[in-house]
Formats: C-alpha cells, structure tokens, sequence
C-alpha cells in the first residue's frame, strides 16, 4: 500500500481520539448485548427469585448512577458539574456510563470510520484513480435523466398556508428553495466530475444563489425569531464547520480548499453581525435600512479599495490562507480574496429580499384576488419583462469569458437570481409545484459539497485541487459512475445525520454552562492528545 504524503500530527491526533473511543462503542455494544440477554432470561424464569431480587437493587444502583450525568440526558436538572466527572467515567470504563451513551459513541465510531474511508480514497492506492472526460451529449442525458426521474417519482404538490392570510401558497417557501439548492448542486457536482468548463459561467451564478440564500434565510430567522443566543450560534457554526474541520485534520487540506464553508460561514457572520449589533431596534425600518448601507459600505471598505482586504485578513492567514501544489507562485490570500470577492454584494441583496418579502406576498396576494382580466396582464407582463432582462443578460453578460465574466460577476449575479425567482412564483400552481428528491438533495448540499473532494473525486495530495475521479471499477466508467455516486450520496446523507446527532449531543440548546465546560473539554483533550502526536512523531523521526 503506497501512502501518499508523511503523517502529520493532526491525523496521529485523530487516530489516538478516535481508537479509544471505538474501543468502548465496541464494549457499549457488548454490554448492551448481555445486559438484554440477562433481561430476557430473567423473564423467562421466574424460579430465581433471589437473583431477582439482587437485580432490583443493581437496577436501582443505575438509576442513581443514571441521575448523575448522562450527555443526554432530559433530565431538567442542570448537569454543569458533570463534564469533569464524565470524563473519569469514561477513563474508568464506567459500565453505565457506556450503556447511557452508547448510541453517541456509536456516531462517532461511525463518523471515524467514514473519515477513514475519505483517508482511503484519497490518500493512498488501495483505489485506482481515473480521468476526467467531457461529452455534452452524456452531461445533459444524465442531468435530465435525473430531472423526468425526480418529476415522475417525487412530483409533489404543498397546500402550506401563508401565514399572514392563510390564503395562497408562500412565494419562496422552503420547498422551493431546498429544491432550488437541489437542481443547482446536482449541476455544480456534475460540473466537477466530468469538468464542464463550458458552463463555468452558470455554476458562478449558483454559487451566488447559495450566497443569496445564506442572506435571505438568516436575515428572516433573526429577523423573526430574535435568537441570538449563544446556543444557537453555535450549532449554527457547527453544522457549518463540523465536517469540514475533520476532514482538514484528516486529510491534512487547508480551510479555503473547501472554500464553500469559509465563505458561507463568513456572510452568515455578517448577517448576525449586522442584525444582532442594536437588535433591540430591528423593528425600526431606518434602522433597518442604515444598517444594509452599513453593509454595503463595510464591503466596498474590504473589497473596492486595494490594499483593505490583505491588511485586514492577513492576520488570519494560518487558517485562510492556501497554497495549490499546482500554482505554488500565488499569494497564500489569493484564493480566499477571489471566492469570497466574487460574491460580496449578493447577501446584502438576499437581506433585502427578506426584508422585503412579507410585503411583496401580501402584495401578490391582492393581485390573486383581482379579476382575472387584470391578473393574466399583469402576470405576462412581468413574464415578458423578466424573459427579456433575462435574455438581454444572457446575451451581453452571461457570454463573456470567463475571465471578463468574473469582473462583472458581483454586480450582476442578483440578475438572474431574480429573473428566476420571479418566474418561479408567477403563478400561484407553478409555485406550489416542488420535486421532493431534488429538495432531498437539497438539505446535504453542504455534504455532497465536501464529500465529493475525497470520495468521488481524488485529489491524491495534500490542498491538492480534485482533479481525477475516484475509481472503484476500472475500465468502465459508467458503471463506476453510478457505483461511486450511490455510495458518495449514501455516505453524504449519514454524515449529514451524524453532523446533527452529535450536535444535540455536544451542543445543548439551553444550558450555556455546560456549553462552556464542553468547549474547555474539547480544547483541553485536543491540545493534549495533538502534543502527545507531535512527540510520538518526533520520536519515531529520530528513530528512523
Ligand atoms: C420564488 O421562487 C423562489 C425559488 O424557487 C423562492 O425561494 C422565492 O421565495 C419565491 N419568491 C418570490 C418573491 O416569488
Ligand atoms: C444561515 O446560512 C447558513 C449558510 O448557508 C445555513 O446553513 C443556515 O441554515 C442559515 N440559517 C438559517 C436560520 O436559515
């Protein structure tokens, strides 16, 4: 087996995490395994009624035991205390401590064991690699395929009411905007595998639609519900970052290589920002509105005037910056400035969308109700002016190269986004319309995002950009095609599930104590199993 790359500390780190913790998942299983076994005899004699007996009171034992601490528990007691003595009771081999949290264990043996497979596709030849190919004729078949698949199997009608009148269908309810994510993921994926540089142009825009939604859906959520509670914003960073941060240690990559999370983490930063600063005044549209300027002139701050951004972000060059093996000329900066330059403006535009958006569904709500003479007019007006801006943009914009496309992309990207938003909604059918598997797909974009760099796609090296596919059956590629994608998809969907287990595990909603303790803990073992590494590694150096 031929390992691509030395170790480094990091994937020691993991590796002395991880096996401790399978370990005892094992043993968990075990006991849970005898413990129903003794339970299940028990209730098939009823001779030993002594043995009964003592069991009662072991049972008893437990359930004080239980009281104690369980990471999970629903218990209303606060458990503030605990961290510490759950650690002692998991270096002690506690047998109800295992029993309790069996099933965290096992997400995270799981989750370990998922890892290792991106570190087995990725990182060492066990796999064959292959190459990329491109042919229209099989893109396009495969996407539509996908597309007549979707509408005759998950074709799906939503009666959901609005919640102002409880009239119409919402416009941009989350159906459609989760099938939306769907469509344009499987096109952004696709584009990958078989490298469809001719349609750089369009997955820029998708991109900018991701970006238009990150602002668009957090602006509404602070808006409404006003949470800006610590909990909160921490599950929200970790269902950003969670995935990506192991997969940075385990395959040894830079942040800004899965340059998707860097940049959605930092505009959904910047929303929090701009509504949690002064939050007591939301409800003032001034407020509101000198807040959006504020942001517009924040980004022009960062991006218009050269020099801003590298005084700016260059302190956090240990985790933004990132070097491709390929081009090793370029500013460590670089790819950072490009991905999140390119859509700076559009957030503060889904922003305003959201803000705008209870009054326009009203408005369209009106426009149900009038006669349907006006109403058709109306709705092919805005059909024929949303075609032609549509078009024209198209033709003048969409065309240009793709380096000239990119200098015009943060101006123009909201174009499109709203051309295709408004026809989306022109009728009040039309918008209740959604294809359930393409909205499925929808909610693990984020997976599908970071999966496909290692277990569909191969990048071999360490930063290195996916540029082969992974092969699992050589010499037919279609078959590989479809054997890779089913696991990869399978695969994304667990670890979009684990993601959110382990959350509810290690992040509680409404004891921000034991949030802390929790945070401590994590950085407490980190830093001492990631020095441990670093000496084991130096020592076998040495040895060597
Ligand atoms: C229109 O459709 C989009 C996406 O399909 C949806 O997210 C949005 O809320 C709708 N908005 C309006 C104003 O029609
Ligand atoms: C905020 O944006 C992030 C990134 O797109 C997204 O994952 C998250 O679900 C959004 N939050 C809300 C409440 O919509």
């Amino acid at each position: 087996m031929l390992i691509y790359g030395p170790l480094t500390p990091g994937q020691v780190s993991f590796f002395l995490g991880i096996i401790p913790l399978f370990a005892s998942w094992l043993y968990s299983e075990y006991l849970e395994y005898r413990k129903n076994n003794t339970a299940s005899s028990k209730l098939h004699s009823d001779t030993n009624l002594v043995e009964l007996g003592n069991e009662a009171v072991k049972e008893d034992d437990k359930a004080v035991l239980l009281e104690g601490g369980a990471l999970h528990s629903s218990s209303p007691r606060p458990r503030t205390s605990s961290v510490t003595s759950q650690l002692i009771r998991f270096f002690l081999m506690d047998e109800t401590f295992l029993l309790e949290n069996r099933l965290i264990l096992r997400a995270i043996s799981e989750f370990g064991a998922l890892l290792f497979y991106f570190y087995i596709s990725d990182r060492t030849n066990i796999f064959k690699e292959s190459t990329k190919s491109y042919n229209r004729d099989l893109f396009l078949f495969l996407y539509f395929l996908l597309i007549i698949v979707s509408g005759i199997t998950s074709f799906k009608i939503h009666h959901d009411k609005s919640p102002l009148s409880g009239k119409s269908i919402m416009y941009l309810n989350r159906h459609q905007t989760e099938e939306w994510k769907g469509w344009m993921q499987v096109l952004f994926l696709m584009y990958h595998y078989f490298v469809a540089s001719e349609i750089y142009n369009a997955i820029r825009i998708f991109i900018a639609a991701y970006v238009w939604m990150t602002g668009f859906g957090n602006f509404s959520y602070y808006y409404i519900r006003k949470d800006f509670s610590l909990a909160r914003f921490c599950q929200m960073m970790w269902r950003l970052n969670f995935l990506v941060f192991f997969c940075c240690i385990v395959l040894n990559n830079s942040y800004v290589l899965y340059y998707i999370c860097p940049m959605h983490t930092l505009f959904t930063l910047m929303v929090y920002g701009a509504l949690g600063i002064f939050n007591k005044y939301n409800e003032n549209g001034t407020v509101i509105a000198i807040k959006i300027v504020a942001c517009f002139l924040v980004v022009i701050l960062i991006w218009e005037i050269p020099g801003v951004f590298e005084f700016i972000w260059s302190p956090f060059t240990f985790f933004l910056g990132y070097s491709d093996p390929s081009r090793p000329k370029q500013p460590l900066l670089h790819e950072w400035h490009f991905r999140s330059g390119l859509d700076r403006y559009i957030w503060i535009i889904g922003m305003i969308y959201a803000y705008f958006h209870p009054t326009v569904e009203r408005w369209m709500e009106k426009l149900e109700e009038t006669e349907v003479k006006r109403r058709i007019s109306f709705k092919t007006a805005v059909t024929i002016t949303s075609l032609t801006i549509g078009y024209l943009w198209y033709e003048y914009i969409y065309k240009l190269p793709k380096n000239t496309y990119n200098k015009y992309h943060p101006y123009t990207s909201w174009i499109p986004i709203t051309v295709f938003i408004s026809l989306r909604n022109v009728t009040q059918s039309f918008r209740s319309y959604s294809l359930t598997l393409l909205a499925w797909l929808g909610k693990i974009t984020l997976e599908t995002y970071i999966c496909q760099f290692h277990i569909w796609l191969r990048s071999s090296v360490p930063d290195g950009q996916p540029k082969k596919l992974l092969c699992l059956i050589p010499e037919y590629p279609l078959l590989n095609f479809m054997l890779t994608t089913a696991i990869y998809v399978a695969v994304s969907y667990r670890l979009f599930e684990l993601t959110n287990t382990l959350k509810s595990a290690f992040v509680p909603s409404k004891d921000n104590k034991r949030l802390g303790y929790n945070a401590i803990a994590a950085l407490v073992i980190g830093s001492a199993i990631y020095t441990l590494s670093s000496i084991f590694l130096r020592l076998s150096q040495i040895m060597i």
